[in-house]
């Protein structure tokens, strides 16, 4: 077979042969799906950078999950497809949803710290387009803290090794043993990736049985690098925007205001101080993220004018401080002292709902090629992503294809 070739070639030259092969560049999904797929075999991580470089660690507000009454899988359920607008898979609603509280209950064992009200439950934050309060957090730096957690259980793992400064260049499927192949062809397989070295500039062979990419949205490199490899990709023209960036002309990326704030009281403003997001939807500033940046990009258009405000000066300063510390830092940083200043905002691009399209394994139409996180495409997102659905995709996602490799690895020829 073509994966016996591939093995016996890697056998014979010397060449680095693992069970599982993560492509990783950003976030959750590749690191807990290393966790979990090193109870089974040998994992290795290449990533051109620093495994803690990624754009989880930017995640500030947090992680959805039903977590307590009144809240419920179905509540949660119907915010994630009403958000998503009509172009949900709701098959991947709802195992997302139902199996968020275990990979949550997962997370907490790996070290991740969520914040906690004084009598010992988890504080959860609410967010655009949710019904109920169902974010969990670690102050307003969720994604860093879920990171820091996984890094370090990754770091002292025993069967996983990471090379970092390696980039993945393409895919390898039987087109590399001189087949010619199209999207169609039957049994179409990956057996790994060519991965260039950055200190030693040369292209090394890594043969996988499975091999997993996770590396970010669209501006990432793996996109033409999954297509070139025949999978199928969805959804692409579904890019959210996120309602409230700050308005710092010439800092690019934008920083991010997270939704938590109006979750906690603040109120989107015109310049003269009026609100305006009555007039676009009945939650107003809590509208589903797409209702608020199209109401906002409307006034801003109508006045010629770069930006709105959010104002959460009528809280109280000490617990905007408490809850958004790194917020503050960085307005702070730049003059805007939000416990008593209004803070510009603009809408900007933020994430890709579509990608590699999957299953519910999280493989890709190439066997053997799973893709997690903001790479892939569940269906879960629709056409506009609900605030903090992400992180918990991912990390459902990364599961999910742990438990479906597991059970194969027999099946697949290593000789
Ligand atoms: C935010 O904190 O507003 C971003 C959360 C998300 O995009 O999931």
């Amino acid at each position: 077979t073509a994966t016996g070739l591939f093995f016996a070639y890697a056998v014979l030259n010397g060449i680095n042969l693992s069970t599982y092969f993560i492509i990783y560049d950003l976030g959750a999904a590749g690191l807990s799906f290393a966790l979990k797929a090193a109870a089974h075999g040998h994992v290795t991580i290449v990533t051109k950078g620093a495994i803690e470089e990624c754009n989880t660690n930017y995640a500030q507000g947090g992680i959805c999950s039903v977590t307590y009454a009144p809240d419920t899988f179905e509540k949660h359920i119907r915010d994630t497809l009403i958000c998503g607008a009509g172009k949900c898979d709701e098959k991947a609603v709802e195992l997302v949803v139902r199996r968020a509280p275990e990979l949550i209950a997962d997370l907490i064992a790996w070290g991740t710290r969520f914040d906690k009200t004084p009598d010992g439950r988890f504080e959860l934050n609410r967010e655009g387009g949710h019904s109920e309060h169902r974010i969990l957090h670690h102050e307003d730096l969720t994604g860093a803290e879920i990171e820091r957690a996984l890094v370090q259980s990754v770091r002292e793992h025993p069967n996983i090794t990471v090379l970092e400064r390696h980039f993945a260049i393409d895919l390898l499927t039987q087109h590399h043993l001189g087949e010619f192949v199209t999207r169609h062809t039957r049994g179409l397989a990956s057996f790994g990736a060519y991965v260039l070295n950055l200190d030693t500039n040369e292209i090394e062979t890594m043969l996988a049985k499975f091999t997993v990419v996770a590396t970010g949205g669209i501006a990432r490199f793996v996109l033409p690098m999954c297509r070139h490899a025949k999978a199928m990709t969805e959804n692409m023209e579904f890019i959210q925007f996120h309602p409230t960036t700050l308005y710092n002309p010439g800092e690019k990326p934008n920083f991010l205001i997270t939704e938590a704030m109006r979750g906690f009281g603040a109120i989107l403003r015109l310049p003269d101080g009026k609100e305006f997001m009555d007039k676009y939807h009945p939650m107003k500033s809590l509208a589903p993220r797409d209702v608020v940046a199209r109401a906002i990009y409307r006034e801003m258009t109508k006045r010629g004018s770069d930006f709105v405000y959010l104002d959460v000066t009528h809280k109280d300063p000490e617990a905007v401080k408490s809850h958004f510390p790194n917020t503050y830092d960085k307005c702070r940083s730049i003059g805007i002292d939000i416990t008593k200043d209004w803070i510009p905002v603009t809408p900007a691009a933020h994430y890709c709902c579509g990608g590699v399209k999957v299953d519910t394994n999280g493989e890709t139409s190439v066997k053997r090629l799973y893709a997690l996180g903001e790479t892939s495409c569940t269906g879960l997102h629709g056409a506009n992503r609900l605030a903090s659905n992400s992180l918990i995709e991912a990390v459902v996602y990364a599961d999910q294809a742990a438990r479906h490799t597991a059970p194969l690895l027999d099946k697949v020829d290593f000789q």
